[in-house]
């Protein structure tokens, strides 16, 4: 039986509104739904309603959000909760983004609790991780991870969020958006040790997304690792032809 893949597009600062809908106008024209697909698009939280609405009746298309705070309302001035998130019609949210992380300060701690604010809320949790060129020069890219992996192996392991809705997506820092990728090997290296530490917590299944300038010339070889489960794009993902490529890839 074939495996269900994952293509998530990550859409960053980018697309207002009205370029969520002329996207979707396009892109679902060329993308026939699938039984082993799933599509997952991460708008700017502007957008999400009209993503929503552009993508209903499309049950192969989730739409979610790049960041949530942790608590549910209160005074965090130019933050969203998860729950406000869901209200909007998102089914899921980035968390751990590494610009989250490297740019804006986001610790393993805020994680933690965004994973579970995310999960109480009914949001599908993505959990991003991955490593610096420093640290992997370093030989420290293994440790990172597993660091940045903790308070997922934590709330699997207290049973705080459910093993059936949480993915995790490793994005080695130094292939986001610089055209360097990962090579094939080393991703599926990561993502079999990924899938060893979650299987410590028996949550083995969990879907594991590769990111990192996947590109539709990329896509086919990245998702031959027995352990990618799918792939989380950025810029690839702002053009509906070449995302609907990737989507094609198998
Ligand atoms: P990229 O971004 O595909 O442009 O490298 C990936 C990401 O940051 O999720």
């Amino acid at each position: 039986m074939s495996r269900t893949l994952v293509f998530a597009g990550n859409w960053k600062m980018h697309k207002a509104p009205a370029d969520a809908r002329s996207f979707f106008d396009e892109f679902l024209g060329r993308i026939a739904p699938a039984g082993d697909r799933r599509i997952i698009f991460f708008p700017p939280a502007l957008a999400v309603p009209t993503a929503v609405e552009a993508c209903s009746g499309r049950s192969d298309v989730e739409i979610g959000v790049q960041h949530i705070h942790w608590e549910e309302l209160g005074a965090f001035t130019g933050e969203i909760s998860a729950g406000m998130a869901r209200a909007a019609g998102a089914q899921a949210s980035l968390i751990g983004h590494s610009e989250r992380r490297h740019l804006f300060g986001e610790t393993v701690g805020e994680t933690g609790k965004k994973l579970q604010a995310a999960s109480r809320a009914g949001l599908l949790p993505v959990l991003c991780v991955g490593e610096t060129i420093d640290e992997r020069r370093a030989d420290r890219a293994e440790q990172v991870v597993r660091e940045q992996l903790e308070p997922l192996l934590d709330c699997l392991r207290g049973n705080g969020i459910s093993r059936d809705r949480v993915m995790v997506a490793y994005e080695p820092v130094w292939a986001i958006g610089t055209g360097e990728t990962a090579s094939p090997d080393d991703a599926q290296e990561m993502h079999a040790r990924i899938r060893a530490l979650l299987d410590e917590v028996d949550a083995a299944h969990v879907p594991l997304l590769y990111g990192g300038s996947v590109k539709p010339e990329n896509a086919s070889v990245l998702l031959s690792g027995e352990d990618v489960d799918g792939v989380l794009v950025g810029g690839a993902s702002l053009e509906p032809s070449s995302f609907a490529r990737i989507c094609d890839a198998r």
